[in-house]
C-alpha cells in the first residue's frame, strides 16, 4: 500500500513518534445471530511517542482491549488508520490496516510486543523456551536468550523448579507472569499491555510496574489497561478515556 503523505511527514518531522492511530472505528457483526452491528470503538485518535505510557480507561465494554486489537493488527479496524514507525517500511511507517501479513509479522517480531491477559500455552514447549522464543526468532543465540529469560523469570518470582516445564499446569498467576516476562523480553519499541497484572498479588504487581516504567524509561512507547490504580499511578505519563459507544442495533439483512 502507498504510505500516506501525510503520516510519512509526521513520522519524518517527529523523530520520537512511533503510534499515530486515527479516527479509529470498529463494528463487529454478529453474522450467527441476525447480522447485529456491535460499534465497539467509534473515532478513537492516538499520538503515542517514545518514552510515554498512555494508559486507557473506561468502563468495561468501553473498547480498550478492542482498540489495543487493533493496535496489534489482530482485529481489522472498520475505519480510520493506524500507522506505527517501522524503518524498514516505505514512509518510515506501517499502515497496519490493509497491510501484508508478512509485514505485520516482521513488526512484531521488530516493533510491537503485546501483552494480553491471558497466555496461550503452547503444549510441550517448556516455560524457558517460550519466554526466549522471541529473541531466537530475532536470531538471537539460544543459550544468551535463555540466559536472559532465566534473568526475568527470576525477577518475576518464577520458581526456577518451574522453567523446565510447559506452564499448562500452572497457577493463573504463574501463567500471566510467563507471558509477561515472554512480551517484555525482546523490549519492543512499541508496547501494548491488556491487564497484564490481573491475576498478581500485590508484590508480583509491583515488580512489574517497575519492568513497565524501565522499559518506558528505555524509550518505549507504551499503551495499556491496567485494572489496578497503583500501577495506573506508577506506569502513566498519560490517561485516554473511552466511552462506550452504545451498541447500534441495527440489523442487516442476510442473503
Ligand atoms: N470478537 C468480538 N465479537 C463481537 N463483539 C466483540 C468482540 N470483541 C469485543 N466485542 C464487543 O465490543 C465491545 C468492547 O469490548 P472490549 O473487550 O474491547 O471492552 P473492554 O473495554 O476491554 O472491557 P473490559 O474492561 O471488560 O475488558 C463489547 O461490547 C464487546 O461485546
Ligand atoms: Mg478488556
Amino acid at each position: 500500500m502507498t504510505p500516506d503523505p501525510s503520516i510519512a511527514r509526521a513520522f519524518g518531522e517527529r523523530p520520537a513518534l512511533m503510534l499515530r492511530a486515527e479516527d479509529v472505528r470498529k463494528t463487529f457483526t454478529l453474522h450467527g445471530q441476525g447480522g447485529i452491528g456491535i460499534e465497539a470503538l467509534a473515532g478513537v485518535s492516538l499520538d503515542v511517542e517514545r518514552g510515554e505510557c498512555v494508559v486507557l480507561v473506561g468502563p468495561s465494554g468501553a473498547g480498550k482491549s478492542t482498540f489495543l486489537r487493533c493496535l496489534y493488527g489482530n482485529y481489522l479496524a472498520s475505519g480510520g488508520s493506524i500507522a506505527i514507525r517501522d524503518d524498514a517500511a516505505l514512509g518510515q511507517h506501517l499502515e497496519i490496516t490493509g497491510a501484508e501479513p508478512h509485514d505485520v509479522l516482521r513488526l512484531r517480531r521488530n516493533v510491537v510486543g503485546y501483552v494480553s491477559q491471558f497466555l496461550r500455552v503452547i503444549p510441550r514447549v517448556s516455560t524457558i523456551d517460550i519466554v526466549a522464543a522471541p529473541l531466537v526468532s530475532r536470531g538471537v543465540d539460544e543459550d544468551e536468550a535463555r540466559d536472559r529469560a532465566a534473568a526475568l523469570l527470576a525477577r518475576l518470582n518464577v520458581p526456577q523448579r518451574l522453567w523446565p516445564l510447559a506452564p499448562a499446569t500452572f497457577s493463573g498467576g504463574e501463567q500471566q507472569r510467563v507471558n509477561i516476562a515472554r512480551g517484555l523480553i525482546a523490549q519492543h519499541r512499541v508496547l501494548l499491555l491488556d491487564e497484564p497484572t490481573a491475576s498478581l498479588d500485590a508484590e508480583n504487581r509491583a515488580v512489574v510496574a517497575s519492568l513497565i516504567v524501565e522499559a518506558r524509561e528505555r524509550g518505549a512507547a507504551i499503551v495499556g489497561v491496567f485494572h489496578d490504580e497503583d500501577t495506573r499511578g506508577r506506569v502513566a505519563t498519560r490517561v485516554l478515556t473511552l466511552t462506550a459507544p452504545h451498541a447500534s442495533a441495527s440489523v442487516t439483512e442476510m442473503a
